[in-house]
């Protein structure tokens, strides 16, 4: 059976600043796990065929660069666009906004100038239907990006789908089955 592979990219320098959105590279942390990615993909697919996608922004391309599979950017793999928060951390945003806001409707809740995670769900329709027609695909995304991905193969709710565990460094492996999805997940302590 075909498999669907998802990761984040690499530590970003935003995630070490615990800044959101933007388009920074990767860390040196990042960097290592782009290095480490390739062994680890080797391991879980052997020599089954594999494309890779990543968004435009360049810390998913970066996780990508050293994996020798065909690769295609995608702008709708880009992260959510946080609009006038966008380079912010958590704490400046709050003194315009505080979390409680956006925790009360985290699903349909949109920055202003920029994206909720039901724009998201949408602008990822296309992406999921060429998903649905292709064989053995890694995606190398973004945080919102892969819950809702995520949350489209294992049929999770709308009020789950923000609050979905996708930590750095891990590679999960979502095999579609007659009833459900397979899942595995390979965490790499870099
Ligand atoms: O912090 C990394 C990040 O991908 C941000 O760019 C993005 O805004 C955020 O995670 C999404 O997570 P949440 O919706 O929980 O803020």
């Amino acid at each position: 059976p075909r498999s669907i592979y998802l990761s984040r990219h690499g530590e970003s320098m935003y995630n070490v600043e615990g800044k959101i959105g933007g388009d920074s590279d990767l860390s040196p942390r990042g960097w290592e796990y782009a290095k480490a990615l390739p062994e680890l993909v080797k391991k879980n697919i052997g020599d089954t065929p594999l494309e890779v996608w990543t968004s435009t922004l360049q810390r998913t391309i970066q996780t990508g660069s050293m994996l020798p599979f065909e690769k295609k950017t995608w702008k709708s793999l880009d992260e959510l666009d946080a609009g006038v928060c966008d380079g912010m951390t958590y704490e400046e945003i709050e003194a315009s906004a505080p979390a409680w806001i956006r925790d009360d409707d985290k699903f349909n809740y949109r920055y202003r100038g920029g994206e909720s995670y039901r724009d998201v769900v949408v602008r990822l329709e296309p992406v999921i239907m060429e998903l649905e027609r292709q064989e053995n695909i890694l995606i190398i995304g973004h945080q919102a990006i892969l819950r809702c991905l995520y949350a489209y193969f294992l049929s999770l709710p709308q009020e789950e789908l923000p609050y979905i565990k996708i930590p750095l460094h891990t590679l999960i492996k979502i095999t579609p089955m007659a009833y459900g999805c397979h899942e595995e997940r390979y965490h790499l302590p870099i």
